[in-house]
């Protein structure tokens, strides 16, 4: 599958499908039954800082950094749709930011050296190009600037329910590996009668690629919220694979 054919399907499906995700993933959320920004406090105080979302969406995030003081919003993001929808959300709360309406892996129009926070939520995971991605990401922020993203954990899509009638009519749920964790090919993925085209990347890919890009982690984060943790009795399938395994992870890194 090529970059371009990749790029241009997953355009489409953002263009058509925004407003079902209005608001959907935005800070304080990193991901689905996992813990927020409420309890990891990776971002600390942001009042007077200058930040940039990539893949910035509805904008939600800007909004929530917004309103904790940041000085200068920055967002980038393939969708015009998006771009469409976070410019009007933000105006309606007073904010102005200034939006970048391409991929994240294009040359972009981007000063060096200038952020002190990057950030993305559910957005690094479309990249055609995680390195290159990440050394762009690298090039924005300040040094000792901060970079923190969220996506799915990779082991969420590998392990799937499998449901066994037993002798006497109850029926067993087990985990079972159905996909390989060190599977990163592409694979189009049906959603809401469209299609988008996305790999699974293992974790080390990211630390990795994160490290040849110039930046220390120094936290990662693949905990499900405490309200999952200590659900009891008839939960959803949902609920019971985030009590075992994390369905998201997320990862804060500072520019050396
Ligand atoms: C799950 S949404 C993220 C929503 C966002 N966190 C928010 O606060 O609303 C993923 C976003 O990534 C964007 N996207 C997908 N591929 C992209 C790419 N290659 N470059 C830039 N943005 C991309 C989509 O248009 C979409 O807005």
């Amino acid at each position: 599958m090529g970059r371009d054919e990749i790029l241009k399907t997953n355009k489409t499906y953002w263009d058509s499908n925004a407003d079902l995700w209005f608001g959907a993933t935005a800070l304080p959320t990193y991901g689905v039954k996992f813990v927020t920004e409420d309890d990891l406090h990776l971002f600390g105080d942001v009042s007077g800082k200058k930040i940039l979302d990539i893949c910035c969406g509805s904008g939600h995030s800007l909004k929530y950094l917004a309103d904790r003081g940041s000085a200068e919003l920055w967002g980038v993001d393939i969708s015009h749709k998006q771009i469409e929808n976070a410019d009007a959300y933000l105006k309606e709360y007073g904010y102005t930011a200034r939006f970048i309406c391409a991929p994240m892996e294009a040359e972009l129009d981007i000063p060096a050296n200038y952020f002190d926070f990057v950030y993305s939520i559910y957005g690094i995971g479309w990249t055609t190009d995680l390195q290159s991605t990440f050394r762009k990401i690298a090039s924005y922020l300040k040094r000792d600037g901060i970079f923190i993203f969220s996506w799915h954990h990779t082991l969420n899509y590998c392990v799937a329910w499998s449901r066994n009638e037993c002798k006497d009519g109850i029926e067993d749920d087990t985990l079972i590996f159905n996909k390989s964790y060190f599977d990163e090919s592409y694979t189009s993925i049906p959603v809401d009668g469209s299609e988008i085209i996305l790999c699974n990347r293992k974790i080390s890919t990211y630390i990795n690629a994160l490290a040849k890009a110039g930046f220390v982690v120094e936290q990662m984060a693949e905990q499900s919220d405490k309200e999952t943790m200590e659900a009891v009795g008839d939960v959803s399938d949902k609920t019971k694979k985030a009590k075992m395994l994390p369905l998201s992870f997320c990862i804060k890194a500072r520019k050396l």
